[in-house]
């Protein structure tokens, strides 16, 4: 029997702009870069899925058609599959329209990440729900969410996902300052700021790219100011669920994560993700590994 979880949604935002990424991103989304043979967002699709949620809402702006395409049945491309009998490719396509169910809101303008989740407040309702950063991708031999998920239904609240990094790295992501608990790699989340500038930051936990929410956050989010770079930040606003009395949805929690993860919205680490993927492949893997071992030695 299925062990009772407490989300059933996630939200997914694929709205921000991927300056980073420029000009790769200029008419494409950076969730829809290939990782190999999947675009990125894909991997994020399917680790909501083996955490067994399946109800999906993509905060998109523009360029949202060839998101929702990926998605959705390609009637000619599947029938001229099915006639060649390409059998492997015909499923790989035809599965993806049926992975789960995804509905789509449209962000308008990119005011942040903390705007684009508060875009999913009619959607979610009154539940605990999951965030996956659509750039955001953990490898699937080291899955967070089933933890995550765990930690909701026992402690309540909010859950983040933290990461240790080094200290020159801590001011490019939202740090979380914690005290332990009783159980192994999870801890009691007593502050968290947003990209803290260098030497001013509470710890060297970076927060990362999945979360269990409150719905209290939506209501926080309403008057949540611009912080960091200019944006509505997420971070601000669970900042405020902190302490907000647990009655009212406060209290946040974090999960350790020890695992492998690529922020795909990034040059280099985007390249890592690829090689490493690749290198992992049954049909890649041993080709790719004599090459580069051969182009690393010339
Ligand atoms: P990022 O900060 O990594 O995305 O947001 P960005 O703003 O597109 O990146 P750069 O710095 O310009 O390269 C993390 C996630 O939040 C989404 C992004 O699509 C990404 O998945 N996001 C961000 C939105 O949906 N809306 C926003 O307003 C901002």
């Amino acid at each position: 029997m299925e062990k009772s979880r407490s989300v059933h949604k996630a939200v997914i935002p694929v709205a921000g702009l991927g300056t980073r990424f420029l000009p790769a991103t200029k008419a494409t989304p950076k969730e829809m870069l290939p990782v190999v043979d999947k675009p990125a967002i894909q991997y994020v699709v399917e680790e909501a899925v083996a955490a067994g949620v399946k109800d999906l809402l993509f905060v998109t702006g523009r360029n949202k058609d060839t998101l929702e395409n990926h998605f959705d049945h390609a009637p000619n491309l599947e029938r001229t599959l099915a006639e060649r009998g390409a059998n492997d490719l015909y499923k790989s396509v035809v599965e993806l329209a049926d992975l789960a169910r995804i509905h789509y809101v449209r962000q308008g303008n990119p005011l942040g990440l903390g705007h684009a989740v508060g875009m999913a407040k009619e959607h979610v309702g009154d539940e605990p729900f999951a965030v996956l950063l659509g750039d955001d991708l953990v490898d699937e031999r080291t899955p967070i969410l089933p933890k995550m998920f765990e930690t909701q239904t026992k402690f309540g609240g909010t859950v983040l996902a933290l990461m240790e990094v080094p200290s020159d790295q801590i001011h490019l992501y939202g740090c979380a300052a914690i005290k332990e608990t009783n159980e192994t790699d999870v801890v009691q989340v007593t502050s968290v700021v947003e990209k803290p500038k260098a030497g001013n930051a509470p710890s060297n936990y970076a927060v990362i790219g999945r979360y269990v929410l409150d719905p209290a956050i939506f209501k926080i989010l309403e008057t949540t100011q611009p912080g960091a770079g200019g944006e509505i930040q997420l971070t601000d606003a669970i900042a405020k669920l902190i302490d907000l009395p647990t009655a009212q949805g406060g209290g946040v929690h974090a999960v350790i994560f020890r695992g492998k993860r690529y922020d795909t919205g990034d040059k280099l680490s985007y390249l890592k993700s690829v090689v490493s993927i690749a290198l992992d492949r049954k049909d890649l893997g041993d080709d790719l590994r004599t090459w580069l071992k051969s182009y690393l030695s010339e």
